[in-house]
């Protein structure tokens, strides 16, 4: 190679991460991106793609990293320049009081003190250091002193930059910034239905999955874990100096960093406690869980001065929110049959009042957890909700116990169709093995009118459970063919009811395919993989008629989720299910889809772009309706041949594929 296009190269690896980390920043911190995801994924694969030809050109600080790296045998340590305190806590009002009095007697002054509050994220304590602006080591809390050295999984994390944001000028040298590791609860629902149709135990709340996800020694894992990080404070900083917490945390957000979110400056105990309020009625619709307010005095040089006492900051104090626990008894444990025909066990409850909802059963995930936490039939038990998540068994009191409580175990037979009950090798989860259960049915049922799917008003459970259990519907596509008289014959239908849902049936054939997807309840496709298979395949035939291969080649479309989607469609049942549904008048509506020249052709691009960049190009093809894929099949129409090809060129002549140069490629885009 000549050193003109290696210094080419060199420069397009760097314009590259330039660009991935700034579009990172976009999505993962501003929540506000430029681009869409099958652009960013472009300029991530080129450059891997240059990476891996010039392996020279690595470094650790790339956003390549970000895909983990090979497990490790342990963690090492990672000692603490500054400790990691913990905080006090502040259990009312009246402790509240006290830690600010305790303040003011210290400080010698009798002014209303300027708080820094924040929500006190539940989630897992980390450290980040940067070194000249680079992630070089990140940590767990440890015992305050020494952490554990976790920093390819934090590196995993997007919404750590591997690389600060600064301009020339800015003398930070070193940053050590602490903040709570995560997941939303959106998240924790999302992986905990993976881990269960996987048959992999579930999580009991994110805080456990996010402290599950962070101790993997194997970095691939966590990479596929969606954590996130709030950052809240600092360790040692040399060469930058803040008046206040609220500065240091705008100088975060300044840096790329994530500050907490919700910080808000009180002046005086009364303002904080009328935050408190707000937060604490706003807790349930965060898309994450807190557990609390954290109190904080705003300057940091009265934070010098007030400094700490028996390893907790004089100056901030945590106020914990109510937790939302209640002790009761376990009734009875039975299991139920999930759509995929996973035995969940859940335990009956008395019914008790937790945060104003009465509380009448708890997940116990799997056996394992039964076993772990030693729950038995008539244990006396402390159960928590948290947010929106099903309330979970926090622990047994066991001294409560008399003699007579029993042990559980699954059932051999499906409490449901009596079909044998199976473990497979390897797998947590218990499945019945029954093909017509009516469990898997009634779950099936209810996914296909919910929601995200078919959205079909009036299909409550009740319903369905009489549909099934009388025998009117057998398979979703039943649904189509139920009759007035047959639903207003039902328990709690009447003439109006059954016409009403009637109708929604009627609409829900209208649905677009990506819907018409999601409701078929294929494992691993929720919404948003339905919505990719929606945009790349165009119509459901082309998507049951794809290969595993073809499958892949569609962006985020992994080996595992392209196997199951590539099994469900062989399923002769599942084909017939189908076509009953387009019989039944189900259109399976191609979406409403940008229309031009390009209509129905497939780009590869391979090789620079002398003209244009990656994503201009791909934006015109798609301005024009053309889509681009990541590797050449046989269903590709085009590949784009720029400067110095890769091993595309050579697939695409393998498989005749048409080979535009730059040129061409211009003429096609103008002609
Ligand atoms: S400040 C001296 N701010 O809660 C400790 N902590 O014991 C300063 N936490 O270990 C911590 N959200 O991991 C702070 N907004 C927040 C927080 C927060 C969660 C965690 C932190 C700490 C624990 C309190």
């Amino acid at each position: 190679m000549t050193s003109k296009s290696r210094h080419q190269v060199e420069k397009e690896v760097l314009n590259l991460r330039r660009e991935i980390d700034k579009h990172n920043y976009q999505y993962h911190v501003l929540d506000d991106p430029l681009i869409s995801d099958a652009e960013y994924d472009q300029l991530f694969r080129r450059l891997l793609e240059l990476e891996k030809e010039h392996p020279d050109l690595a470094t650790a600080d790339s956003p390549t990293q970000r895909v983990g790296a090979p497990p490790l045998d342990k963690f090492k340590t990672a000692p603490h320049t500054l400790p990691m305190l913990s905080l006090s806590n502040a259990n009312d009002q009246e402790e509240m009081r006290e830690f600010e009095e305790r303040i003011q007697r210290f400080l010698k002054t009798t002014e209303a003190i300027e708080y820094a509050v924040e929500p006190k994220i539940d989630g897992v304590a980390v450290e980040l250091v940067y070194d000249e602006g680079h992630f070089v080591v990140g940590s767990t809390r440890g015992d305050g002193i020494n952490g554990e050295d976790i920093t390819l999984n934090l590196k995993t994390i997007r919404s750590i930059p591997l690389t600060l944001r600064r301009d020339k000028r800015d003398p930070t040298t070193r940053l050590e910034v602490r903040g709570e590791v995560f997941l939303s609860r959106q998240a924790f629902q999302q992986m905990n239905q993976e881990r269960e149709e996987e048959g992999q135990p579930a999580f009991a709340n994110p805080r456990n999955a996010a402290a599950g996800s962070l101790k993997q020694l194997d970095s691939t894992i966590t990479a596929k874990r969606p954590l996130d990080i709030f950052c809240h404070g600092m360790g040692e900083i040399a060469g930058a100096d803040f008046a206040s917490h609220l500065d240091f945390l705008q100088a975060l957000r300044d840096w790329g960093l994530k500050p907490v979110p919700g910080a808000r400056s009180c002046h005086g105990l009364e303002r904080v406690l009328r935050y408190r309020d707000e937060m604490e009625a706003q807790r349930d619709d965060l898309p994450y869980e807190i557990d609390g307010l954290v109190i904080k005095v705003n300057s940091l040089e009265l934070q010098r001065r007030l400094g700490e006492i028996a390893r907790s900051p004089r100056w901030a104090i945590a106020y914990k929110f109510k937790p939302r626990q209640a002790t009761t008894r376990i009734l009875d444990i039975q299991a139920n049959v999930g759509r995929t025909g996973t035995l969940t066990p859940v335990a009956s409850l008395e019914p008790v009042p937790i945060g104003g909802v009465t509380v009448r059963s708890a997940s116990l995930h799997n056996m394992d957890e039964i076993e772990r936490k030693d729950i038995r039939i008539g244990d006396t038990v402390v159960v928590e909700r948290a947010g929106d998540v099903i309330p979970y068994v926090v622990q047994v009191l066991a001294e409560k116990r008399t003699g007579g409580e029993k042990h559980f175990t699954m059932p051999e037979r499906c409490p449901v169709c009596g079909a044998a009950v199976f473990r497979e090798d390897g797998e947590a989860a218990y499945r019945c093995a029954g093909i017509a259960c009516p469990a898997k049915l009634k779950e099936s049922l209810k996914f296909f009118g919910s929601r995200g799917a078919l959205d079909i008003e009036g299909l409550g459970e009740k319903l369905i459970d009489q549909l099934v259990e009388r025998g009117i519907v057998k398979d979703i596509a039943d649904l189509y063919s139920l009759s007035k008289e047959e639903l207003a014959n039902l328990d709690r239908m009447a003439e109006k009811s059954a016409q009403n849902l009637l109708d929604a049936l009627a609409r829900s054939k209208e649905a677009t395919l990506h819907r018409c997807l999601t409701a078929l309840g294929i494992r691993h496709v929720g919404e948003a993989t339905a919505k990719l298979l929606a945009e790349q395949f165009g119509d459901l035939h082309s998507i049951m008629a794809a290969t595993e291969e073809q499958l892949t080649e569609v962006r985020e479309i992994g080996s595992e989720v392209a196997k199951s989607i590539a099994q469900f469609f062989a399923q002769p049942q599942n084909r017939q299910v189908i076509e009953k549904l387009i019989q039944a008048g189900v259109k399976f509506k191609r979406e409403p889809k940008k229309e031009g020249k390009l209509t129905g052709a497939t780009f590869v691009l391979t090789g620079g772009l002398g003209g244009m960049s990656r994503v201009e190009a791909q934006k015109r093809i798609e301005a024009l309706g053309g889509r681009i894929a990541s590797s050449v099949s046989r269903n590709t129409t085009y590949v784009v041949a720029g400067a110095e090809p890769g091993s595309k060129l050579k697939k695409a002549r393998e498989l005749g594929v048409q080979i535009l140069s730059e040129e061409e490629f211009l003429a096609l885009l103008e002609r």
